[in-house]
């Protein structure tokens, strides 16, 4: 690969945490503008995603919804970005969603910054939230950890420069490069049918620059770029590279999560478009996308792969602890469980998000039981779910994977 054209790109970061702890808010302040009060409700139900300047520098957020019912859209803000900033309510402190987020930014494997908002709030507690979050192995840098916690106020302003220059720090620490010369390459963050203006996506560019004219495929759709704009709504030429803005042109609505790729003529995109739907159609009728435990343990055993990923869901607390630090203790050869979430409680259709977004994941319940329509749902979307009530059985079968012996 001829490295002379890559150059610095800023960083996208993605803002998760508990619904009403003020994402958007932080945000809006970070703009000088006011999304969130014009929202339905006060509550984020999209994806958005905004470029800002900080010192000269640039950089794009992308601000996803606390609320319950979302976890997909925050598995994709998980998926494009390159640092997470997790939002927990200096008065609130940690709540379910604050300990999702904490398992999908673990799962990116990005550098996680903690925003305490709401300091201006006389009932803040900052040394609560960091004793919460320790708990959680997500150990503050002055407790000798090394997450960095920085507390803010979406209303006053307070330790926002903090944030911001931090955030630069941590993306020189992680010298991106892309190329601008390079084919164009973006993540759809959200997408839409718009009534007069047809398929609308919303786009990070990763590598390349997005311009008007360009043909496209993204996943199964195609078409030529017709219009851009920006994320102030003006219409643009180009977006460069980590710049957010929509595009228009598809001849449908891609599947948000869906890469864009610019490609040499308008035959090409079309083509392979049309290749991928018939693909994808055969795909869907054979049905056979499953992994279950016995075809993980097959592709240990032929060493394809060195972790299983799973998540842990139980009726009491006492048995997840359990459970979670018996199976991590396990390791053959460098092959080991990787706990991408853990919970009590029944498992949820938040559960088989989480569990399509990392490959090969397969939910474990001590316990509990899916329910009719979660079960439809798991075997719709292809997730395996294993139930057990003896404790031993669990961590047997994933000893018996793991070493491959189940295959
Ligand atoms: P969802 O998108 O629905 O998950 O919420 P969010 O995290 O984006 O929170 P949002 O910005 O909608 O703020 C929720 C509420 O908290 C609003 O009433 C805000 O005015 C308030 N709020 C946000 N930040 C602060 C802050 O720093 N201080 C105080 N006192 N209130 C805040
Ligand atoms: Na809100
Ligand atoms: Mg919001």
């Amino acid at each position: 690969v001829d490295i002379s054209h890559f150059v610095t790109r800023p960083p996208v970061v993605t803002i998760m945490g508990h619904v009403d702890h003020g994402k958007t808010s932080l945000l809006d302040k970070i703009r000088s503008s006011k999304v969130a009060s014009g929202e339905a409700g006060g509550i984020t139900q999209h994806i958005s995603a905004y470029t800002i300047e900080q010192s000269g520098q640039k950089i794009t957020f992308v601000d996803t919804p606390g609320h319950a019912a979302f976890s997909a859209m925050r598995a994709r803000g998980a998926d494009v970005t390159d640092i997470v900033i997790i939002v927990v309510a200096a008065d609130d402190g940690v709540m379910p969603q604050t300990e999702e987020v904490i398992s999908h930014a673990k799962a990116s494997g990005c550098p996680i910054i903690v925003a305490v908002n709401k300091m201006d709030k006389e009932t803040a507690n900052m040394d609560m939230v960091k004793a919460q979050m320790a708990e959680r192995e997500m150990t503050p840098v002055d407790w000798g950890g090394d997450v960095e916690f920085i507390g803010v106020s979406a209303h006053t302003g307070m330790g926002i420069d903090d944030l911001l220059e931090n955030i630069l720090l941590q993306a020189e620490i992680l010298e991106l490069k892309a190329d601008p010369k390079a084919k164009v390459k973006a993540a759809v963050v959200e997408a839409s049918l718009e009534k007069g203006r047809g398929p609308v996506a919303t786009v990070i560019v990763q590598n390349g620059i997005l311009r008007l004219g360009d043909n496209i495929v993204c996943d199964t759709t195609y078409g030529r770029v017709k219009a851009i704009t920006n994320d102030l709504g003006k219409p643009v030429k180009e977006l460069g590279l980590s710049e957010t803005g929509t595009v228009l042109g598809l001849n449908e609505v891609p599947a948000a999560g869906a890469i864009m790729v610019g490609q040499d003529s308008d035959k090409e995109a079309r083509d392979i478009a049309t290749k991928r739907a018939e693909h994808a159609r055969a795909k869907e009728l054979s049905k056979s996308t499953k992994v279950s435990l016995e075809e993980m343990s097959g592709l240990i055993a032929e060493g394809k792969i060195k972790q299983l990923p799973v998540i842990i869901k139980t009726d009491v607390a006492g048995s997840l602890e359990a459970i979670k630090g018996s199976l991590e203790k396990i390791q053959n050869d460098e092959v080991k469980v990787k706990v991408v979430h853990a919970g009590v409680g029944g498992i949820t259709e938040s559960d088989l998000v989480l569990a399509s977004a990392s490959e090969g994941c397969i939910i474990l319940g001590f316990n509990v039981r899916p329910t009719g329509s979660v079960k439809n749902k798991a075997k719709a979307d292809g997730v395996t779910i294993n139930t057990y009530s003896i404790i031993y059985d669990l961590i047997d079968d994933v000893k018996d994977a793991l070493s491959g012996m189940m295959s």
